[in-house]
């Protein structure tokens, strides 16, 4: 009976959020909805996850929102690789949370047109507030998107997120929605990164959710990428640090403390008001990522060091 509750409201859910994003789509982004959309539909997997207000949503949101600029790095040599001249030019940013990329793709006068999609319906219901394009799928099954639709699609900063077995159905599902000769661009961290010792030796032990996923292998997703078809494959590292600005010293290492602690939700190192709390997070990050401060443009310069993989593709 229980159940039946459930479900009954969970299917009122899902028709109230499909009817928000297709009415934002009609009304803010027409022309995109006709090129690039077939229907809209709630996914077929779970919509709740870490990033839910439940998980560690609110927290991720709160870092996200309060240093909208701490990724800029990364992001512009991600943007850089989907480069265009004008809105033409559409991309499918998968595990988009709440539209970081657009957001700041925005601030940094980037031309392209990208459209937002996630799973959790918390971060889609983020998104369309500020009526951002926005999708709400799965990667491994992107049913919204019409086959030969996009110039470029996104997987950064999430990837890991999706089960290793699910990987080649996401792979191909970028194939599909793919015009020919359009960019496959995937961002992630390699198995061997300081930044996955991070998460397993830190993020999985003191983050309300955990963070035990696996990340990349290099070798074998260029392998998995050039059976598909993909053309081109290029693997490489990227900077991709998390960069902080203040008066001063104390300031900017605050600053870089509350965002790891903001990110990755470490609630169980303590309270973060508690100074205690953000000294162990700069000691933890020191120890396995490395820190610079040093002074910029009349500014206390703070930089966590992170090296991601990036690997790129064309259809
Ligand atoms: C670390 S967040 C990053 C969000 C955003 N790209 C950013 O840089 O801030 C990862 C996002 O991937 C989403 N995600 C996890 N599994 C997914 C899946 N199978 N398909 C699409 N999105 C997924 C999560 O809900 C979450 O919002």
């Amino acid at each position: 009976m229980k159940k039946n509750i459930n479900q009954k409201s969970q299917r009122v859910y899902d028709t109230y959020l499909v009817s928000l994003i297709k009415e934002n789509f009609l009304k803010n982004h027409l022309a995109l909805y006709k090129r690039c959309i077939t229907d809209i539909t709630p996914p077929c997997y779970p919509t709740t996850n870490d990033f839910s207000i439940k998980g560690r949503g609110e927290s991720y949101l709160t870092s996200v929102i309060d240093h909208p600029y701490a990724r800029e790095e990364g992001v512009r040599s991600l943007l850089a690789m989907l480069s265009c001249n004008d809105e033409n030019y559409v991309i499918l940013d998968v595990f988009g949370g709440n539209a970081y990329i657009a957001r700041l793709a925005k601030l940094l006068n980037y031309k392209g047109t990208i459209i937002t999609n996630d799973i959790s319906s918390y971060m889609v219901e983020i998104t369309i507030k500020d009526k951002y394009p926005t999708t709400w799928q799965s990667a491994d099954n992107l049913h919204c998107i019409r086959y030969k639709s996009l110039n470029g699609i996104l997987f950064a900063y999430g990837a890991h997120h999706l089960p290793i077995n699910r990987r080649i159905d996401a792979y191909k599902e970028a194939y599909r929605v793919l015009k020919k000769n359009g960019k496959f661009v995937l961002h992630d961290f390699s198995n061997e990164s300081s930044m996955v010792k991070y998460f397993k030796n830190v993020v999985d032990q003191f983050s309300s959710t955990g963070h035990n996923f696996t990340h990349f292998d290099e070798t074998e997703t260029k392998n998995l990428l050039t059976g598909i078809g993909f053309k081109n494959i290029r693997s490489m590292k990227i900077r991709d640090d998390f960069v902080f600005h203040a008066k001063n010293q104390n300031q900017v290492l605050g600053k870089c403390a509350e965002y790891v602690y903001y990110m990755y939700c470490l609630e169980k190192i303590g309270d973060i008001n508690d100074p205690k709390t953000k000294t162990l997070i700069l000691n933890s990050v020191r120890e396995i990522l490395g820190l610079r401060v040093k002074i910029f443009n009349d500014q206390y310069q703070c930089k966590l060091n992170r090296e991601a993989l990036v690997i790129t593709g064309n259809k």
